[in-house]
């Protein structure tokens, strides 16, 4: 392989076909001369685009189609012409070089000669290995590079972080949030899952419906399955924000009913029957009695709350009993979207509560199509200040328009599955974590099941994985009213 022309910072390079490499792959050029040693990545490939070569295969074609001839070709001409024809250009990126430490820098270390320089291809872990970093808590996500070797991230990489999972539908993206969410749990990690299709449960179970090894640390809840909160454990606060936030309540009904909440509050008697009571009674505007009226129908409806202390779900006592690690699965999956968004609203306001006083570590939130249940105007919130917290969340969406930029910007991993939409790649090439290039040539041809980590838990050099299969029950598969086949 040699190189060809340079062009910001990108190389072309020429090989031959016995040389060729696949989109992704990473390769080393050390100018034997200068001791100049780059990493490049190739991202698109295509054929010499000489006119002339394509001229003789068109001459060639025709001639051999019109006559049965034999051509005569002593010096074996035709040999070299088939070399050329078959050579062709990898369009590459520069990625960084080698210091005189040995240890991967961004700096620019000039050109390396086009002469002396030899090309060699780099395996993953001799890639890694350039960067100084140890992992004390490896996920495997799978496998990839010249070598097929396994490519592993580190909890640590997803810790205090922002990530997201996106790619066009059935690719594998909840099956690759799986594997992190069981990971973390061996780990020993709190993680907590909003769940649309009731498959995260399927993690507590091998693919033989015996337990798995994480069984004992998933708890599933939903509405009528242990999910509902004494308005005590809720707090004012929480309470104010899904009125505000989940169901629309205007200001002056806010304040009335905070007013009854300090009132009830103050006799001991906060339970949904006095709070009806109140709002029947209390001495306010007609219109905000009606505004009141039709919020109180939605909560108590909504199978949410509770009167007794006893059976409230209580965060902090769940993660408390499970000390090695615990994953809380909030099942939404037949839940109509304002239900949905009061458990989120009331989960996250109650976490974040917990989180301030410190009465629970840390923990990983895994969210499904958030757009779905999550206002715009609360994205900034749980990126920002919740992870200011310890609320470090993982999106999964197979809408990337979704997403607000604001979020692409603050995000430190991407794991991006195939997409073909030029839309939907418009939206991930805006994120400054990769190049457009790469993005859009590599993701386009991803085969299912693989995905292009980008970010820091891949030292912010993309590598495409073949994510690993998990050894558990797979749920959440589209039903289909016509049988598949079974090979
Ligand atoms: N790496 C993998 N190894 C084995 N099976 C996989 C892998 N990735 C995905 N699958 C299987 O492929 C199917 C689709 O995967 P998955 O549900 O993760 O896709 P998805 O992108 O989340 O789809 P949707 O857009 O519908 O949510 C599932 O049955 C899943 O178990
Ligand atoms: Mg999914």
């Amino acid at each position: 392989m040699r190189i060809l022309s340079k062009s910001n910072n990108g190389l072309l390079m020429l090989a031959m076909k016995t040389e060729s490499v696949s989109k992704g792959e990473y390769l080393l050029i050390k100018d034997n001369s200068s001791g100049i040693k780059l990493i490049v990545q190739v991202f698109d490939e295509e054929y010499l685009p000489f006119q002339s070569l394509i001229d003789d295969m068109i001459r060639e074609e025709i001639a051999a189609a019109s006559s049965s001839e034999c051509i005569h070709d002593p010096l074996n001409i035709g040999l070299i012409s088939n070399l050329l024809r078959d050579a062709r250009i990898y369009h590459t990126k520069i990625r960084g070089c080698i210091d005189g430490s040995g240890l991967l820098t961004t700096e620019s270390s000039g050109l390396p000669s086009r002469v002396n320089s030899t090309v060699s291809l780099l395996k993953i872990s001799e890639l890694h290995a350039l960067v100084d970093k140890t992992r004390n808590y490896p996920i495997t996500l799978g496998t990839g590079g010249i070598a097929n070797e396994t490519i592993s991230i580190s909890a640590e990489d997803l810790d205090g972080k922002l990530n997201i999972i996106t790619g066009r539908k059935e690719c594998g993206k909840s099956h690759l949030s799986k594997l992190l969410v069981k990971t973390l749990l061996e780990h020993g990690g709190y993680v907590v899952v909003f769940d649309l299709n009731d498959e995260y449960q399927g993690l507590a179970y091998n693919s033989d419906r015996s337990p798995s090894n994480v069984s004992s640390q998933i708890l599933r809840v939903g509405v009528g399955q242990a999910l509902s909160f004494s308005l005590e454990y809720c707090g004012k606060a929480t309470i104010f924000n899904l009125l505000k936030n989940a169901l629309d309540m205007p200001s002056a009904s806010l304040r009335e009913f905070m007013r009854i909440w300090d009132h009830l509050e103050s006799r001991k008697s906060l339970n949904l029957a006095s709070i009806e009571n109140a709002i029947n009674t209390w001495n306010i505007n007609e219109f905000v009695r009606e505004a009141l009226i039709s919020r109180f129908h939605t909560i108590q409806t909504s199978r949410l709350f509770c009167d007794d202390k006893g059976t409230s779900l209580k965060f902090e006592k769940v993660l408390s009993r499970m000390k090695s690690g615990a994953a809380i699965i909030i099942n939404m999956a037949e839940d109509p979207p304002i239900i949905r968004r009061m458990i989120v609203e009331l989960a996250l306001g109650k976490l974040v509560e917990l989180l301030e006083k410190t009465q629970i570590p840390p923990v990983f939130l895994f969210a499904e199509e958030a757009h779905l249940y999550i206002q715009d105007t609360y994205w900034e919130d749980i990126i920002t200040r919740m992870r200011h917290f310890g609320i470090y969340a993982t999106f999964i969406t197979n809408q990337p328009d979704a997403i607000d930029d604001g979020i692409y910007r603050q995000v430190d991993n991407i794991f991006l599955f195939n997409f073909t939409n030029d839309n939907d790649l418009d939206k991930i090439s805006k994120v400054s974590l990769a190049d457009n290039d790469t993005i859009r040539s590599i993701v386009k041809t991803l085969p299912q099941r693989s995905c292009l980590a980008i970010g820091k838990a891949m030292y912010n050099l993309p590598v495409v994985v073949r994510v690993a299969s998990v050894q558990v029950m797979t749920l959440g598969e589209t039903r289909k009213f016509f049988p598949t086949q079974q090979n």
